[in-house]
């Protein structure tokens, strides 16, 4: 794979507020239109189902997310969007990889961690009221991640452990059966606002401290205005640091504005009049990607459709790649030549692989490994992805030949420090693709 994909799920879980742009949707929406990235986009409605019983709830969210993110600017013909519970082989990964997950990497799952040390506060059971979704919830959301063999992960920080769990996971899979995931990284923006909420603490459903999305100008003006500031006088000066209005109004403002805001608090700016400012500037960001929304929301059918054909091409390559992993766990026909060729109680070796990726030089590279990720060839570097592919579809097919010619020990020599039984192998495995 020589293009970068980078992948994100959103939760629909309630109604989208400014925190959930500013901090998740607006970088996305721009991500997605850089030309060197491949871009995934999902709504995670199955992880929505571990906080939620209310079934209209669910769609309802699921609804108002997916139109948030169209208003936004998301363009569903260039990127993967599309809703999780619509690709079945999502639950099935699920479990491939529970079956190799530690109970007790899980155990330390912050999410959960919080929940037993709630409990034990209280003195109730350890599990109380935790259900197997929320415990299995990093398991559900690596194979979100290593469906689509995404490299990056763009999230908040409470996420990163989740990140490192699917490494983890992946990296266990792909040692017991051989290289099938990449390994994804968490991207954490520095330059991307955690906004705050009217109270100053994080913006967040769970501290009801939000200002949603697209309330109405006037619930919106009312929400700005009820942010909590002290009770400095008109004329006196004001701190910018930790100050929630001022954070606020830097997320919806240009640098230039913001460094005139800065001068205005330190000027004594009264509290009314910031407040207004702030207002402004998100009414104006918000305007009309409020107009698209309500169109959106108002034709349910559209996005349905959307959705339905993002997902029918998501499973272009979901289902190839699951049928592939049941395959290297033993999920296989009875019939298959294969099912007779792996020694019990040993692991089918993994078959080699050629590899594709691009260098800080930003050059195409690819390289041939074998099952147990040892360097068997390594490439020159190429100016496009194509010419690397092209490249490496000569070597399959020569590579297919020599082994029907028996002309190995030949080809061995081309690669420096690899012998002509391991590059005989390597290379028998593609003589019959
Ligand atoms: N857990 C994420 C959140 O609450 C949502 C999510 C689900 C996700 N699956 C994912 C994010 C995969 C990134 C990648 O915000």
């Amino acid at each position: 794979m020589s293009v970068q994909r980078i992948l994100t799920g959103i939760k629909p879980s309630g109604t989208p507020h400014l925190g959930n742009y500013a901090g998740a949707i607006r970088p996305a929406v721009a991500a997605s239109q850089r030309t060197d990235v491949e871009s995934f986009y999902f709504l995670a409605d199955y992880h929505a189902l571990i906080s939620t019983t209310d079934p209209a709830r669910v769609q309802r969210s699921t609804l108002e997310i997916a139109a948030t993110w169209l208003a936004a600017g998301l363009d569903s013909d260039r990127v993967w969007f599309y809703r999780q519970s619509d690709i079945p082989e999502i639950p099935e990964l699920t479990w491939l990889l529970s079956c190799v997950a530690g109970k007790g990497l899980l155990n330390r799952a912050h999410a959960y961690k919080a929940a037993v040390d709630r409990n034990n506060a209280e003195g109730e059971e350890p599990d109380a009221g935790v259900n197997m979704g929320l415990f299995n919830y990093p398991v559900l959301m690596a194979a979100d991640i290593l469906m689509f063999k995404a490299h990056a992960v763009p999230v908040g920080r409470d996420q990163i452990q989740h990140i490192e769990m699917a490494r983890d996971i992946a990296a266990r899979f792909n040692h017991l059966y051989g290289e099938h995931f990449v390994l994804p990284e968490a991207v954490i923006d520095e330059n991307v606002a955690t906004l705050p909420g009217l109270d100053g603490r994080k913006m967040s459903k769970s501290y009801d401290n939000v200002i949603p999305l697209f309330a109405p100008p006037a619930e919106l003006r009312k929400r700005v205005f009820s942010i909590v500031t002290d009770s400095r006088q008109p004329g006196e000066p004001k701190e910018t640091e930790g100050s929630a209005l001022f954070q606020l109004y830097q997320a919806f403002a240009t640098e230039a504005e913001t460094e005139a805001m800065r001068a205005a608090f330190a000027g004594g700016i009264a509290w009314g009049e910031a407040k207004q400012a702030v207002f402004e500037h998100i009414e104006h960001a918000v305007a009309p990607m409020r107009e698209r929304f309500d169109a959106l929301i108002s034709q349910p059918e559209r996005i349905e459709q959307k959705l339905q054909e993002g997902a029918a091409r998501a499973r272009t390559i979901a289902t190839p790649f699951i049928a592939e992993l049941r395959h290297a766990v033993g999920l296989r026909r009875l019939d298959s030549v294969t099912a007779t060729a792996d020694q019990p109680h040993e692991r089918t070796r993994a078959k080699p692989q050629f590899k594709q990726y691009r260098e800080s030089d930003g050059q195409f590279y690819f390289k041939l490994v074998d099952g147990d990720g040892r360097l068997l060839l390594q490439s020159r570097g190429f100016e496009s992805p194509r010419e690397a592919g092209q490249s490496v579809a000569l070597i399959k097919q020569a590579g297919a030949q020599a082994v029907q010619q028996g002309a190995l020990s030949e080809a061995a020599k081309l690669a420096e420090g690899v012998s002509a039984e391991q590059l005989a192998e390597a290379l028998a495995a593609f003589a019959d693709e």
